[in-house]
């Protein structure tokens, strides 16, 4: 049964919908409502297969609910009912996430069919989509992982995952590795400057059975503590580390680890998705030039569609300086999600870090940039208050504003 739910302001028009659908052996109108607001609550509360919405309502209207709606509640898809010549409103459904477009009148036929290709689009996606966790099921067993990610290349991933890896090792007494997932052109070795012989391609040779011993003996010792998995070390080995490798190789390293903090390359890779799919965090670091913001809001779309829950999803936004164009309210709005970490444009101590190869954490650990990472990192501990705002400790630089908000 195709569940629906009718949201127009006309009472007599919410009644000819409902009977028209009744005809109908596969769908059910479950609920109705009579703006927006009520609507986006009804839906929240029956999770339908399909809403109806019409576009001009007192109060919230049309398109502000499928905004919600399509940030809340993206398994819920709206179409959207309007009248013709409302060109504009058009192109705002479209934008604001509805699946399908209504132009009023329209014939029972037209409705019925709109709402199975709807339905059946929805049921088509959850079938293709890798099993991800529903955010009632407890949290997975062992150590936390940590994936850092992004849409743009560049944009400091590995950068942020060395130095976030860092700083829980600063920040708290856990066992931490850091795994470079970047598979044909890691940096994390030349980060840490590494001089290690062994790489994950000695842990796919095998016959797939890994033991921590052998894991143990591949792994970099770097600074402070931390453990590296380093990545290939030509692009062509890249190709042999398949989904089911880093499925083991992360199962194993998180019995053995309090935190699993892994670099990964741009483009969405299968073994990107394994471990999105497995991550307890998923870092997407963003900067402030507009293709890095376009393929932020990529990625989150695309987590989204994944079904990955908001809950799980922190972004991070690298290389903000004082002369920035954007501030981060329009980015939040840009994005329709919360930026939790601005990390400054900071050329000469980032620069000079990754020139020397001394980590930042190491070389300047009071550093304000430095005090970002280790807020992050306490961000992540299980018992961290998601509602207190931490900052950097000490004065800021004019002009910056260094902020991490829940
Ligand atoms: N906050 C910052 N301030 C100044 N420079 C920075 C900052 N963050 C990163 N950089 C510079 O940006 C460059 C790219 O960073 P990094 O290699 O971490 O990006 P990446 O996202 O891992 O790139 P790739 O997609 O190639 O893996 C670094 O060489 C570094 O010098
Ligand atoms: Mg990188």
């Amino acid at each position: 049964m195709i569940r629906v739910v009718v949201v127009d302001d006309i009472p007599s028009t919410r009644e000819n919908l409902k009977k028209l659908l009744s005809f109908e052996d596969d769908i059910d109108v479950v609920g109705t409502a009579g703006d927006g607001r009520e609507g986006v609550e009804v839906t929240r509360r029956l999770q339908p297969h399909v809403v109806l919405m019409d576009v001009n309502m007192p109060g919230m209207d049309g398109i502000a609910a499928t905004e919600q709606l399509a940030v809340e509640l993206p398994q819920c898809p709206v179409v959207i009912m309007s009248v013709q010549g409302e060109r504009d409103y058009l192109r705002r459904a479209m934008q604001s996430g509805a699946r399908e477009f209504l132009i009023k009148p329209f014939t029972g036929d037209e409705l019925v069919s709109s709402i199975r290709r709807v339905y059946e689009l929805e049921a088509k996606k959850g079938a293709y989509l890798p099993k991800v966790a529903p955010s009632d099921e407890p949290e997975r067993p062992g150590g936390r992982l940590v994936a850092v990610v992004s849409g743009k290349g560049g944009c400091g991933k590995s950068f942020v995952a060395v130095n976030l890896a860092l700083a829980l090792r600063m920040e708290t007494s856990a066992k931490v590795c850091l795994v470079d997932l970047d598979l044909q052109f890691g940096d994390v070795g030349v980060m840490l400057n590494l001089d290690h012989a062994k790489t994950i391609t000695e842990l796919v040779d095998g016959d797939g059975q890994l033991d921590w011993e052998f894991v143990d003996d591949v792994l970099a010792d770097g600074p402070l503590g931390l453990r590296v998995l380093l990545g290939p070390f030509s692009p062509e080995y890249g190709d042999l580390v398949k989904a089911e490798h880093v499925r083991s190789i992360v199962d194993i390293l998180r019995r053995e680890f309090d935190y699993v903090v892994v670099d990964t390359a741009s483009q969405l890779s299968e073994a990107a998705l394994e471990v999105i799919d497995a991550a307890d965090r998923i870092l997407v670091v963003g900067a402030l030039t507009i293709p890095a913001i376009k393929d932020t809001r990529l990625m989150l779309k695309t987590l989204e569609s994944l079904r990955v829950e908001r809950d799980r999803i922190v972004v991070l936004v690298n290389g903000h300086d004082a002369h920035a164009v954007y501030d981060s309210p329009s980015i939040e709005r840009n994005l329709k999600f919360p930026v939790r970490v601005q990390i400054p444009s900071e050329p000469r101590l980032v620069g000079g870090s990754i020139h020397r190869a001394v980590p930042l954490l190491v070389g300047n650990p009071d550093a304000d940039i430095s005090q970002l990472f280790k807020g992050l990192a306490r961000s992540l501990l299980p018992s961290a208050d998601p509602a207190v705002e931490i900052k950097v400790e000490s004065k800021p630089t004019p002009g910056h504003r260094f902020s991490l908000r829940r």
